[in-house]
């Protein structure tokens, strides 16, 4: 369908002085139905005008929802990507409703997948119970199924629908028309899997594994790093424009002490370059000496005060420790292919000074016990200024917001941190609110918390001796486990050094992020390698190996890419064979399944979407021959509907693993 937007633009200029004006004849009438002392329904002058009244608040309704779609900037429809089979459904139906009842004002429209009965149909339209609740409030008496069956009568037919039916009390069962299917799912091979249209193209920064620089980066940064990636996938997949920060703790107390030990033990560290080899034991060095050492504490305070006025010197020596974290973190982004920008809490210090002076003028900054806080909406303040007059993570991330909403200019922050920091981001959003930075009319900001990582005991991930596991021993471990695993398979036996390598690090780093993905992050969850590199059930393992199976397929008949593009335009996929059209079906939900994501940013979904590919998969190939071949091996016939199909598949599952940050391997 083609929407012709400059007609479209002059309705929805034209709406909002009909707006005004329907909102007059609205006071009017309710002040009219005010006048009329009898309430009663018996007063056919009185039905009369709550009937006009209803069916303008209707209207109103509609010329509102106008404006919005305008405001949002709605972008004609893009033929080269796919669909949301629930858009197209929900648009439809919401459509039919409000033909067949426009006297109810935003009616229910509740659009589900079926169950796994192929009986009710693939899609459900569950609106009939609470629309007849709605009129039973009202004082009128109708059955479900007659709801349900006047809503039919006004559904537009639509290409993507092939049939409707009322079921039980009232459900309308709906079933997708395999013509859509094939036609929808041919797209894929004329312009690769392309994603879904969004109706506003946003400026998303996400903020993710953020550590702290001189400490270690641990499981929790971990998790944020893996979850905070495989967002900007998804977000930069749908054509977001998206800026990755890496919000490093770069600017604490704690540089006072560092750059007071370093002074010590370095004293030409500016004109030679100390070698820091173990940064963690330079750290608790320091910190000894500051806990136990006056005149150390004394110093390291005033080398912060130094540090935070930009003393050229200082600055340097704080350069130096920052490299040093810098290059460790970095080997672990390179290893699991994780790009982001470094912007940490000191790129703030300058916009701190000046937002905090903003707040005390405007008056939101109050005094409490030589603390200068501020208040939100809830019941805990942030401290804005220490009684020492030192800014706070609260004071930064006050600064950071500032930075993002109005310099960046980003519509969107999502800030990827566990779940213990929730409190924080919810004090932030609404001080932030409150002092007029963020408008959640135009902002949208999402704090993306995760549960705690715990070892198979069940207690928080840590080494045998207690300490915190260093992120660089557990890849390796990863590393080593799964050559283990390959070997186990005798893969070493098929595959080339370089395959072998190749395969063991991408089963390796998969598997790790793919156990953190896959389970709900905002649950604790066990990590186990044995469990991750399980080669049954969902699991990374079985994914790849699944994948290369699919692959291997149109290989072994000896179809490249390029071939199976040719073939595309002569031959259509087939759904005929019901597991090809359940497993067609699947492919279809793609959409739907990514757009499911961008509201609650929760990638398990995807988890349990790629898994459920590959299982109706095995399915369909357990039952349908793509290649028959006689008693000597030789291909006697090629389906080479099914062959698009299998392709198909392995395109969406790429797409998916990509997100996921799985890397497949042609052989396995
Ligand atoms: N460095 C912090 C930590 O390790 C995370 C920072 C998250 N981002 C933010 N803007 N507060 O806990």
């Amino acid at each position: 369908m083609e929407i012709d937007l400059s007609k479209f633009n002059k309705d929805a200029d034209n709406a909002q002085e009909q707006i005004n004006i329907l909102k007059e004849r609205l006071s009017e009438l309710k002040q009219h139905i005010k006048n009329k002392s009898v309430r009663s329904t018996d007063d056919p002058d009185l039905n009369k005008v709550i009937t006009e009244n209803i069916k303008l608040k209707h209207r109103l309704t509609i010329l509102n929802r106008a404006i919005t779609a305008q405001s949002m900037n709605v972008q004609p429809r893009d033929e080269t990507r796919m669909q949301s089979i629930t858009d197209i459904i929900t648009d439809t139906f919401s459509s039919a409703i409000a033909a067949a009842f426009p006297d109810i004002t935003d009616p229910p429209v509740v659009i589900a997948l079926s169950g796994s009965n192929p009986k009710f149909g693939d899609y459900q339209c569950n609106s009939a119970m609470p629309l007849a609740n709605i009129y039973k409030q009202l004082g009128k008496r109708i059955a479900p199924r007659d709801i349900g069956q006047k809503i039919i009568e006004n559904v537009q037919p639509h290409e993507l629908i092939e049939k409707l039916e009322v079921a039980g009390p009232g459900f309308i069962n709906i079933f997708i028309s395999k013509n859509y299917g094939t036609k929808s799912l041919a797209t894929i091979f004329e312009y690769g899997v392309r994603p879904p249209s969004i109706s506003k193209r946003h400026r998303v920064l996400v903020d993710f594994s953020s550590p702290n620089i001189a400490k270690e980066m641990h499981v929790g940064h971990l998790r944020s790093t893996i979850i905070g990636e495989s967002i900007c996938r998804l977000l930069e997949y749908l054509g977001h424009n998206v800026i990755r920060i890496n919000h490093v703790g770069d600017w604490g107390t704690q540089f006072g002490m560092l750059i007071a030990h370093l002074k010590d033990k370095f004293p030409n560290y500016s004109v030679e370059s100390p070698t820091i080899s173990d940064l963690q034991a330079f750290y608790k060095e320091s910190k000894n000496r500051f806990d136990e050492d006056e005149e150390f504490k004394k110093r390291a305070y005033a080398s912060v005060v130094k540090l935070q006025s930009f003393d050229p010197e200082h600055k340097k020596a704080w350069e130096l420790i920052c490299d040093v974290s810098r290059k460790e973190f970095q080997k672990i982004y390179d290893r699991l292919d994780v790009r982001l920008t470094e912007r940490g809490e000191s790129f703030y210090q300058t916009r701190m000074e000046s937002i905090v002076k903003e707040l005390d003028a405007a008056g939101f900054l109050e005094l409490d016990d030589g603390r200068k806080v501020m208040w939100g909406d809830g019941t805990i303040p942030m401290t804005i200024v220490k009684s020492d007059g030192g800014f706070t993570y609260d004071t930064s991330d006050i600064a950071a917001i500032k930075h993002r909403l109005y310099e960046e200019k980003a519509d969107w922050l999502i800030y990827v941190t566990d779940a213990g920091q929730a409190t924080h981001f919810q004090i932030l959003f609404g001080c932030a609110k409150r002092i007029g930075l963020l408008d959640e009319r135009i902002h949208r900001v999402d704090h993306v918390g995760f549960g705690v990582v715990l070892g198979e005991d069940k207690k928080k991930f840590k080494t045998r001796s207690g300490d915190t596991i260093r992120l660089l021993d557990l890849l390796d471990e990863g590393l080593k486990r799964a050559l283990e695993k390959l070997k186990e398979k005798e893969r070493d036996k098929v595959l080339t050094p370089e395959e072998l390598k190749e395969a063991q690090e991408s089963v390796a780093y998969g598997c790790i992020k793919y156990a953190d993905l896959s389970h709900n992050r905002n649950h604790e969850y066990v990590f186990s390698f044995d469990k991750m590199l399980d080669d049954k059930g969902n699991t990374a393992v079985y994914l790849l190996y699944a994948f290369t199976r699919i692959k291997s397929i149109a290989r072994n008949a000896n179809f490249t890419a390029e071939k199976i593009k040719e073939l595309s335009k002569t031959h259509q996929i087939s759904l005929e064979h019901e597991k090809e059209w359940k497993l067609g079906k699947v492919l279809l939900r793609f959409p739907d399944v990514l757009l499911k994501i961008t509201r609650d940013l929760c990638l398990h979904h995807l988890c349990e979407y790629v898994y459920e590919v590959a299982t109706t998969f095995s399915e369909f190939y357990d039952n349908c021959y793509c290649i028959e071949k006689d008693s000597s091996g030789d291909i006697v016939r090629v389906n080479y509907g099914r062959i698009l199909l299998t392709e198909a598949t392995a395109l969406v599952l790429e797409q998916g693993f990509y997100i996921l940050g799985l890397k497949p391997v042609s052989k396995m």
